[in-house]
């Protein structure tokens, strides 16, 4: 069973962590047999399972369901589920109550939160012993504030605020952090300083770990892809021979390319 004691000494071995996001039991169980480390059910089934424009509307009731279906084929690997937009924000008791759901209902190892305002939501969770990952950079839940689907940590006082806001996440409790979409030296500087396992998407290779989206990983979403993005099925003939290749390709450091 992976744990997030087995991360943590990941990390320190220097051994890439492979996570992939996961929506359904076969899936689940085809990527736990083919030795991802993390799955996550993460709030982006509303756009590639559910034909949303955004995981604004993403609702409790679909990640608990989600979040047990996986469970009934994850395996070995670590579970972790979003927390949808607004589920947390607002009132830490009603966090704790939605996270309860994800983790007694669903299965949930290990849930999600987005943004650096999160922190004290972290805290609260984390002080009642429910296992959480930040998630910085780009997060999809602040779409409309971001301006869009966009590069963050642009430059050097904002790669400063990202390690900040990484460093107080980690001081909260936080027990992973996910960054996504930001300069690779910037996320490189976080993995280096927390001692929480970092998990980058589109963040470059000095992360501990990388995690994409299923159905970009597979070429399987109709919508536009992040440029990041890697389809292993285009060198692949099936899909078990493509999710072999990522996670081959996250431990050696093959992907994502260095540069
Ligand atoms: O919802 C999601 O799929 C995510 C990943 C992009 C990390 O949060």
């Amino acid at each position: 069973m992976k744990t997030v004691q087995t991360l943590t000494k990941m990390k320190q071995a220097g051994e890439k962590i492979a996570c992939l996001t996961c929506y359904d039991f076969s899936f689940a169980r085809l990527l736990a047999d083919a030795g991802v480390d993390v799955l996550l059910v993460g709030d982006s089934v509303d756009m590639v399972a559910a034909g949303k424009t955004s995981t604004l509307g993403a609702a409790m009731e679909q990640m608990v369901y989600h979040t047990a279906c996986v469970a009934r084929g994850s395996g070995s690997a670590l579970l972790v589920a979003d927390m949808p937009f607004g589920s947390y924000e607002a009132d830490n008791k009603d966090a704790f109550g939605n996270a309860r759901r994800l983790i007694g209902d669903g299965g949930a190892h290990m849930v999600k939160v987005e943004g650096a305002a999160a922190a004290d939501c972290v805290e609260f969770l984390s002080a009642r012993g429910i296992l959480v990952c930040g998630h910085l950079g780009l997060t999809p839940q602040h779409l409309h504030r971001l301006g869009g689907y966009k590069t963050q940590a642009r430059g050097e006082a904002a790669a400063g605020q990202l390690l900040q806001d990484a460093r107080r996440l980690q001081e909260c409790g936080a027990a992973m952090l996910v960054v996504e979409c930001v300069p690779p030296p910037a996320a490189a500087a976080v993995a280096e300083t927390l001692t929480i396992p970092v998990i980058g998407i589109g963040a470059g290779a000095g992360c501990d770990g990388q995690i994409l989206v299923l159905h970009d990983a597979l070429g399987l979403y109709p919508g536009p892809s992040p440029a990041f993005a890697v389809n292993f099925m285009q060198r692949n003939n099936s899909i078990r021979g493509a999710v072999n290749d990522y996670v081959t390709s996250v431990k050696t450091g093959a992907f994502p390319p260095a540069g």
